[in-house]
């Protein structure tokens, strides 16, 4: 790694997605590109239920039950359509005619997935941070929560605003999140939960696969008759259609990269040095103003302000020249947001820190 972005340089990047991979994984990927070992020919050349695609699909799905300690009554699936589309699925599948769903609007990705949940029925906000921008998580004693729901819904990270869920909420309905933007960044409370799901291109790897994890009692709830494709049971079942076998192919390898670091607490305490680091950075002076809440930030998406948005442009340019990629922060918000997943190293979040030093000592 140069400080100097050429053209064959392989920069720190911060995007929030689809973010950055692990080296390693993508080293792997490439000398396996033309022929997976004893297949013949590549992982996305051969049948979807042939014994080599088959091997990676369970190695996968076992990588995932053992590091977040999932039981046997938990149902992994690799889905097609994004995040987005479990926004829909999700409700159409639990939201029962004759009930209600609660909501927790921590951000945009939040309030579409509500959007979504309307469509089908009855799908209330127990609490929204919208009157101060998403700047913060609404606290629990403040949520209107409707007895009997058929499920409360969160985002456990907000990956526009740079606010998180220190914790998972303590409520009696069933808990269903939306992890994409930190899932697998640290350990899981995993008996709260009747269903996660992560769009795979922030932390375990490149778009087109979304990871779907749903607990069984809770699976077996579900409406019926459903749309084949929009019903989880079709795909609990066995493998329905042409999975994203490439996406798969990798989320393989950065699990067992994962297992590499230690687990699920070893990145965790990785990624709150990380943070730690830079929010540490963004208080020392007043030069620049984190934007979310302190008790609420995120260990994924750090989102902070310059003085003027003029010198908010600058320092993405400037950054960029240095060596430093994607620090931007979302079209609708401005300011600067550096993502720094699990495969963020922590050379890259000093070398930011070096570069905020830096710029203000000349910009300040
Ligand atoms: C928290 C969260 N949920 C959902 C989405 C939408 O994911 P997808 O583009 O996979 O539909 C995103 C995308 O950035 C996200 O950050």
């Amino acid at each position: 790694m140069t400080a100097t972005a050429d053209f064959q340089t392989r920069l720190f990047n911060f995007s929030a997605g689809p973010g950055t991979l692990p080296e390693a994984v993508l080293r792997e990927a490439q000398e396996e590109m033309l022929v997976y070992p004893g297949a013949g020919a590549s992982i996305i050349e051969i049948s979807h239920r042939s014994p080599e695609y088959t091997a990676v699909m369970e190695s996968a799905q076992g990588r995932l039950r053992s590091l977040l300690g999932l039981g046997e009554d938990w149902h992994i699936l690799f889905l097609g359509g994004g995040a987005s589309l479990q926004f829909y699925m999700a409700p159409l599948n639990f939201l029962p005619d004759n009930g209600s769903a609660d909501y927790l609007v921590t951000g945009s990705w939040a309030k579409k997935a509500l959007k979504e949940a309307r469509i089908v029925g009855d799908a209330r906000t127990a609490a929204s941070s919208e009157d101060r921008a998403f700047a913060y998580i609404p606290r629990p004693e403040t949520w209107q929560l409707t007895r009997g729901a058929a499920y409360l819904h969160f985002t456990s990270n907000n990956t526009i605003y740079g606010t998180q869920f220190a914790s998972e909420p303590r409520v009696e309905a069933p808990l269903v999140c939306d992890a994409s933007s930190d899932f697998l960044s640290r350990p899981m409370d995993i008996d709260r939960y009747a269903m996660i799901y992560a769009g795979a291109q922030k932390n375990v790897g490149p778009a087109g696969v979304t990871v779907v994890m749903i607990r069984d009692a809770f699976l077996q709830k579900r409406r019926q008759p459903l749309p084949t494709m929009l019903d989880y049971g079709v795909h609990a079942g066995s493998l329905f259609n042409t999975p994203p076998v490439f996406a798969v192919y990798l989320v393989e390898k950065v699990l067992r990269w994962i297992e590499g670091i230690g687990g699920l607490e070893a990145m965790q305490a990785i990624n709150e040095r990380k943070a730690g680091r830079l929010y540490e950075r963004i208080d020392r002076t007043g030069f620049y103003r984190g934007t979310a809440d302190a008790d609420s930030r995120s260990r994924m998406n750090v989102t902070f302000k310059l003085p003027n948005e003029e010198l908010d442009a600058r320092f993405v340019k400037e950054a960029k020249a240095a060596g430093l990629l994607a620090l931007k922060g979302y079209r609708s918000v401005g300011g600067i947001r550096a993502s720094i997943y699990n495969a963020m190293p922590e050379a890259g979040v000093e070398a930011l820190v070096s570069f905020m030093d830096e710029f203000e000592r000349r910009a300040g």
